[in-house]
């Protein structure tokens, strides 16, 4: 009997022994593995996909190119592992090859159609403009494999503007903005009689005035004035130059860091709705009649309680716009896991022009104010 058991002891005792050899050799090479890797990896251990991605622009857009020395999206975003590049000659090793449409809807810029794409590489069309403004896309049927655009279906959304939550604790700004000297402002660069917002503000100036300014009027703002010169406004016409799906531009994010409630001419009610604060902004679309909408205008600028609800907003919200082209770049590694193993756009013509409203997620809860 203990001489049995002494046996099955040290079976036991060198079984463990070399368990514990076995163990102790895993941990070694586990400990050298994570010492060459930044803590970040360790963090997005559940990452399967833990190396470098390499986003190629093959050209900059709007011909205004941007440095792009260093680790940029870590440095500016704290976006680990993407490398933004825009060297043709690392096209064999680019993960994704973005081309911005408007140079190639000009006839600028050309998809390089005779270079043999690597397996794996995705090809990106980008685009920040309204379908009523991205030409004939017939032509790309088949080429693109994801979508960069201001849509919130598309692969990598990229608004124009949008709200972060405020810090708790943060320092408190003045939330009402006082010093108003105009009911009405507008700025507009690109008039014309065909566009929807002429004749809303054509109907509205004969009822309340509006002050127009920019390059139509010919008092262009600089860059500098824009804000103040909005912020002497109590309303801030943000009309779009066309109606369509998801298409909110600068003008409504421009309208609440000055301190003036955007009137929006753009897509319905709901869109609004779930990007922006309910009670923060006026909808065209809210009215019967343009007349109607100047005399509530008329009215909410000499009702002080009311029309300083519009602001509450800010004590939760802050508005981040998008400006860098960069950070847009940097975003797709963020999603590059991700995205679908293989998708191609068969009818890139027919997504762009698809103007029919999608379900989408509610950012705000509805507090029934419309
Ligand atoms: C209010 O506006 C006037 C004239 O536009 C300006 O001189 C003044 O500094 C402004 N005050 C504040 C508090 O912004
Ligand atoms: C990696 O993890 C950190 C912290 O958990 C997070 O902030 C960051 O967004 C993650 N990055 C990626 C690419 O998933
Ligand atoms: C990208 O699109 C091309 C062209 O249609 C296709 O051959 C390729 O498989 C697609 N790649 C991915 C990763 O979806």
């Amino acid at each position: 009997m203990t001489v049995l058991g002494t046996k099955k002891t040290c079976l036991l005792l060198s079984f463990l022994c070399v368990l514990l050899l076995c163990l102790f050799n895993i941990w070694l090479r586990g400990f050298q593995v994570l010492t060459t890797i930044k803590p970040f990896d360790i963090l997005n251990s559940s990452s399967s996909n833990n190396r470098n991605v390499t986003i190629l622009l093959w050209y900059w857009p709007n011909n205004k190119p941007m440095s792009l020395e260093g680790d940029v999206c870590w440095d500016l975003y704290r976006i680990p592992r993407c490398k933004l590049v825009n060297q043709h000659f690392l096209f064999p090793s680019a993960d994704v090859v973005v081309f911005h449409n408007r140079e190639l809807m000009e006839g600028s810029q050309k998809l390089p159609l005779d270079l043999p794409r690597p397996q794996g590489q995705r090809w990106a069309w980008m685009s920040f403009e309204s379908p009523a403004h991205t030409g004939h896309l017939q032509q790309y049927a088949n080429i693109f494999n994801m979508t960069i655009s201001y849509r919130r279906d598309a692969d990598i959304t990229v608004p124009y503007g949008e709200l972060l939550p405020k810090e708790a604790g943060g320092h408190l700004e003045e939330d009402v903005p006082l010093n108003k000297s105009t009911l009405v402002c507008w700025v507009v660069s690109n008039f014309h009689n065909y566009h929807k917002r002429t004749a809303v503000y054509k109907e509205l100036n004969a009822v309340v005035p509006v002050k127009v300014y920019g390059k139509w009027p010919g008092s262009a703002l600089s860059n500098e004035a824009l804000l103040p010169t909005i912020s002497q406004c109590y309303f801030y016409l943000a009309f779009e130059n066309s109606i369509a799906k998801d298409y909110i531009t600068e003008k409504l994010w421009n309208a609440y860091q000055s301190g003036a409630v955007p009137v929006v001419l753009g897509p319905p009610i709901s869109d609004y709705k779930d990007v922006a604060p309910p009670n923060s902004f006026i909808h065209v679309d809210q009215f019967a009649s343009v007349r109607v909408l100047g005399k509530f205008l008329q009215e909410l600028a000499e009702d002080k309680k009311t029309y300083n609800e519009y602001f509450s907003w800010k004590q939760q919200w802050k508005v981040k716009m998008f400006s860098d082209w960069r950070e847009g770049l940097c975003k797709i590694c963020v999603q590059y896991n991700s995205l679908p193993q293989h998708k191609v756009y068969s009818d890139l013509q027919a997504w762009d022009k698809d103007n029919t409203y999608k379900a989408s997620i509610v950012f705000f809860p509805n507090t029934g104010f419309f």
